[in-house]
């Protein structure tokens, strides 16, 4: 097993990776401080996965409360976070109950929310088990739902106390999930880390394998890379927006098309071909690297070209992106593979890279 802290002074919490972490209580026991819990899941995950977990706690003694929640990007919205509350209540769960995500990052975005909400704040664990949530979503207190007007504009900073990755999960994840994964994966390293990212394009293969020791390594360096940045910037003042590379874009892809019906990873896949365009018609990112981030999204499967749609209607949906300022689009860009940094682009250019 591979620990890791996201260092936070009093809210340091760590971030647990191994196989078959599910079945061992001790990991869970220092982090359920009362005789209740609730556990948050879809009915795919339950299916798989919930009484695996539900021994565990049982091993506990906990009282937990199951509330199983319909699987999709679709449902992470309001009526269905409101399903939380409803269950919590009807439970009598009190302030000291602690909720525990098990799922991806749909499951694990509303359960944060909802513990950031639920009388005023609750605390929570985030059980990961895509590969998407295990390298990113899971970690850096980031919670929330969508709106018909754009992605994930509803939401709270609240971090979880722990981060439980059984990377046994992900056998059971659909390729086009585990791409997803790999595009989030591909993305901390281009904006943060060029050894990574040179270790990924010689692993590639491993990966798309699902190759164990590979995906351990992955998981732990983008973790680390995760860790580090949300230490340095928990509320995104500055520095974490870097994390958003590709988002801009992909949340606008996600928008558009519907949600759930491209995913987020394949979004950000896209968006991140995209901003390295744009990067590379600013003048930044040399056209031989822009060739290379492209060869290595589509080597991890993913879609590299734009759903078909007017430029002017990506542009709207950009707007309400929250990293634009005064109704100005800022993206993250680079200026090499490794080194991002963020800029305001105008419409124009935007225009004229999107026709390209
Ligand atoms: P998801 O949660 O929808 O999970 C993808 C699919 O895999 C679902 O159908 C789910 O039921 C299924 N699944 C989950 N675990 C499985 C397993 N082990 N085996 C088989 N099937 C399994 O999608 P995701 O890609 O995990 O997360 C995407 C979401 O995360 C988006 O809403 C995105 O906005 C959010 N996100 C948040 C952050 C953050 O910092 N909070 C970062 C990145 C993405
Ligand atoms: N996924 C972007 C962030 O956590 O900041």
């Amino acid at each position: 097993m591979m620990t890791l802290n996201v260092e936070l002074g009093a809210r340091t919490y760590p971030i647990y990776i191994g196989s078959h972490l599910l079945t061992q209580a001790d990991h869970f026991a220092p982090y359920i401080r009362s005789s209740a819990c609730a556990v948050v899941t879809n009915t795919t995950v339950d299916a798989l996965y919930g009484e695996t977990l539900r021994t565990t706690l049982a091993a506990l003694g906990k009282s937990v409360t199951w509330i199983v929640l319909p699987d999709g990007e679709q449902y992470k919205e309001w009526s269905t976070l409101n399903q939380i509350f409803e269950k919590l209540l009807h439970a009598q769960a009190s302030r000291k109950v602690t909720l525990i995500a098990l799922g991806g990052g749909v499951i694990g975005d509303m359960t944060g929310f909802a513990a950031a909400c639920y009388m005023r704040g609750v605390p929570f664990i985030q059980v990961p088990t895509t590969l998407l949530a295990q390298v990113d979503s899971s970690v850096g207190g980031k919670t929330g739902i969508n709106h018909a007007l754009g992605k994930n504009m509803i939401g709270a900073f609240h971090q979880p106390q722990a981060v439980i990755v059984d990377i046994a999960t992900l056998q059971t994840l659909p390729a086009r999930e585990w791409a997803a994964g790999l595009a989030e994966i591909i993305k901390i390293a281009a904006v943060a880390d060029s050894a990574f990212l040179e270790w990924i394009e010689s692993h590639i293969t491993a990966l798309n394998a699902r190759e164990v020791n590979a995906t351990m390594e992955a998981i732990h360096r983008a973790c680390a890379l995760k860790a580090a940045v949300v230490g340095a910037d928990e509320l995104e003042l500055g520095n974490r927006a870097i994390l958003n590379f590709g988002h801009t874009l992909g949340h606008a892809i996600e928008a558009t098309q519907g949600y759930g019906q491209w995913l987020h990873g394949e979004a950000v896949g896209c968006g991140m071909v995209f901003a390295a365009a744009l990067s590379m018609r600013r003048g930044s990112l040399q056209e031989a690297e822009y060739h290379r981030l492209v060869q290595l999204i589509r080597a991890a499967g993913l879609p590299t070209a734009l759903p078909q749609l007017d430029a002017q209607r990506y542009i709207d949906c950009m707007r309400v992106d929250k990293k634009a300022d005064a109704g100005q689009i800022h993206f993250v860009l680079l200026h090499h593979l490794g080194q991002a940094y963020m800029e305001p682009v105008s419409d124009a250019d935007l225009e004229a890279a999107l026709l390209e």
